[in-house]
């Protein structure tokens, strides 16, 4: 394993039946009080975001937002919030998306998006790909360019990475760790 990979590792703390029984979640907080390893995934995210072309970072809240700001001033692009529904004041475009109980809605603000930017999506942790899946679909949807989603970590017994397929079309999935 590289030494950022070693380091990223290092500073995510496993926690236990959290938020439920049976569930370890994966704790970002020691990786974020760290300016070390904030910095080298900071570095990591921006250069993935300029290597593949893109021209807007779209961060998924929370967790994405925390990742995703530092990434888009440090690579030069602009930020744009995924928030989920019911956060944002102006006209949205909201895409709904099914859990594992139910189901959930994300929203962008419709002008954010247009049909010249090609859009990084970032996010802390690719699970089921839901969240992700859905993100790629308002981007779509608001004529805009997948240039690729970009994350910490993703789980690969779960099957994020299948479900993100169609929705990526040959556009690349970037995983900074895979646990
Ligand atoms: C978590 C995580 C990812 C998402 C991954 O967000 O931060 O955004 O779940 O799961 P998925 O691949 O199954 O969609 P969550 O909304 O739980 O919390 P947050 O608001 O703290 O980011
Ligand atoms: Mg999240």
């Amino acid at each position: 394993m590289t030494d950022i990979k070693e380091l990223l590792l290092s500073r995510i703390r496993d926690v236990a039946d959290y938020p439920e029984p049976g569930v370890m979640f994966k704790d970002i907080t020691p990786l974020l009080a760290d300016p070390a390893a904030f910095t080298a995934l900071t570095d990591a995210l921006a250069e993935l975001t300029v290597r593949h072309g893109a021209t807007k970072i779209v961060g998924l809240e929370a967790r994405g937002f925390i990742l995703g700001a530092p990434a888009a001033v440090r690579a030069g692009v602009g930020f744009i919030p995924v928030r989920k529904a019911g956060k944002l004041p102006g006209a949205t475009l909201g895409q709904a998306y099914d859990l594992e109980y139910g189901s959930a809605e994300i929203e962008v603000h419709a002008e954010d998006l247009s049909a010249g930017d090609r859009v990084m999506v970032i996010d802390d942790v690719l699970a089921t790909g839901g969240t992700a899946e859905a993100s790629l679909q308002l981007i779509r949807r608001a004529g805009a360019q997948v240039a690729g989603v970009a994350v910490l970590m993703e789980l690969s017994f779960l099957p994020g990475r299948r479900r993100l397929e169609t929705a990526l079309a040959g556009a690349p999935l970037e995983a900074l760790i895979t646990v």
